[in-house]
C-alpha cells in the first residue's frame, strides 16, 4: 500500500521559498477579496492547471488561482479556448483542488466557465456552473457582456460567485477578428462600460479586463465600487492583475503577448519567479507603462 507521508513528501514543499506557514494563513474569501479592493490593496491572480503548479503558487502568496480555459492552449495545444470541454474543465479544477488540498493552500479558486457551456440557457449555466463548484472552485468565470447580464444574476442568486470577463473575449476570437485590442472607439469604449455597471449590478464580484486601453481600465476601476477589475494587458490601473502562468515563466509554443513580463529572466526558480510576480503586482511595478497591450 502506498505510504501517505511518503505522498506528501512528494510536494515539492522543501524546495519553495520561506513563504509564511500555510497553517498560519487565513483563506482568501469573498469578504477578504471585498476588503481588498476596498483598501486598494492589489490583487494577484495566476492561471493554474495542476497539483503541483497551483501549490508553488500558492506558497509564492498568489491570491486566486484561475483554472482558465487557456488550458485548451498551453495544455492541449488548440489554436483557441473553443475546443475546450466542460469535461475537461472538471478534471483540472479538481487537479488544482486536490493540489491546495495537500498544501493546505488558501488560495481562492476560480474556473472558467467553457464555450457552449452556459450560452443555451440560464439553467445551462447553472448545471455547467455546478460542475465547476462540485469540482472545488470558489469562483466561476464567463465571458461577454449584455446577454450574459442575467445568467451573472441567476448564478449569484443561487450562491454561486461569478467573475465576469471583458475586453478581448477569447471564446469569441472568431467573431472579433482576432486576438486584438479592444474597446478602443468611444463608442466601444461606452458599450463596454455600460456592460461593466451592469455585470457589477447583476452581481459580478470580478471583472477581468482584457486588452483594452489604459485609460478606460483605470476610469472602469474608479466606478466599480463592489466589483474588483483584474486587468490582463489593460494597464497599471485596475484592482488587481492576471497572467496565464506559461507566458510569466516564459514559455509557450507561439509569440509572447507584447503585455507578458517574463518573471523567470532574473529567478533561479519556478517559485521566485511567482514571488516576484506577487511583488511586482503587489508594489505596482507590473504592468510599466511600457507592457500593455495597444
Ligand atoms: O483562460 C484564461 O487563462 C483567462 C485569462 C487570460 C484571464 O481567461
Amino acid at each position: 500500500m502506498a505510504n501517505p507521508a511518503a505522498a506528501d513528501a512528494a510536494i515539492p514543499y522543501g524546495t519553495l521559498p520561506p513563504a509564511s506557514p500555510p497553517a498560519t494563513r487565513k483563506p482568501l474569501s469573498l469578504p477578504r477579496l471585498a476588503d481588498m479592493h476596498a483598501r486598494g490593496d492589489k490583487i494577484v491572480m495566476l492561471t493554474a492547471y495542476d497539483a503541483t503548479f497551483a501549490a508553488v503558487a500558492d506558497a509564492a502568496g498568489v491570491e486566486c488561482l484561475l483554472v482558465g480555459d487557456s488550458l485548451g492552449m498551453v495544455c492541449q495545444g488548440l489554436n483557441s479556448t473553443v475546443g475546450v470541454s466542460l469535461d475537461t474543465m472538471r478534471h483540472h479544477t479538481e487537479s488544482v483542488e486536490r493540489g491546495l488540498r495537500r498544501v493546505q493552500g488558501t488560495a481562492w479558486l476560480i474556473a472558467d466557465l467553457p464555450f457552449g457551456s452556459y450560452h443555451a440557457s440560464r439553467e445551462q449555466a447553472l448545471h455547467s456552473a455546478a460542475v465547476l463548484m462540485q469540482a472545488g472552485a470558489h469562483m466561476v468565470k464567463l465571458e461577454g457582456g449584455g446577454w450574459t447580464t442575467d445568467t451573472v444574476r441567476f448564478l449569484v442568486e443561487r450562491g454561486i460567485p461569478v467573475c465576469a470577463h471583458l475586453g478581448l473575449t477569447p471564446q469569441t476570437v472568431h467573431a472579433l477578428g482576432g486576438y486584438r485590442v479592444q474597446g478602443r472607439s468611444g463608442e466601444a469604449a461606452a458599450l463596454l462600460k455600460q456592460q461593466a455597471h451592469a455585470l457589477q449590478d447583476a452581481g459580478a464580484a470580478m471583472l477581468v479586463l482584457e486588452m483594452v486601453p489604459a485609460t478606460l481600465a483605470a476610469e472602469l476601476t474608479a466606478e466599480l465600487k463592489h466589483c474588483a477589475t483584474i486587468g490582463i494587458g489593460a494597464g497599471r490601473g485596475t484592482a488587481g492583475q492576471v497572467l496565464v502562468m506559461h507566458d510569466m515563466l516564459g514559455v509557450g509554443l507561439g509569440k509572447l503577448p507584447k503585455f507578458v513580463r517574463n518573471f523567470m529572466a532574473d529567478a533561479p526558480g519556478i517559485a521566485e519567479a511567482m514571488q516576484a510576480y506577487v511583488c511586482a503586482v503587489k508594489d505596482g511595478s507590473f504592468p510599466d507603462d511600457s507592457l500593455h497591450a495597444w
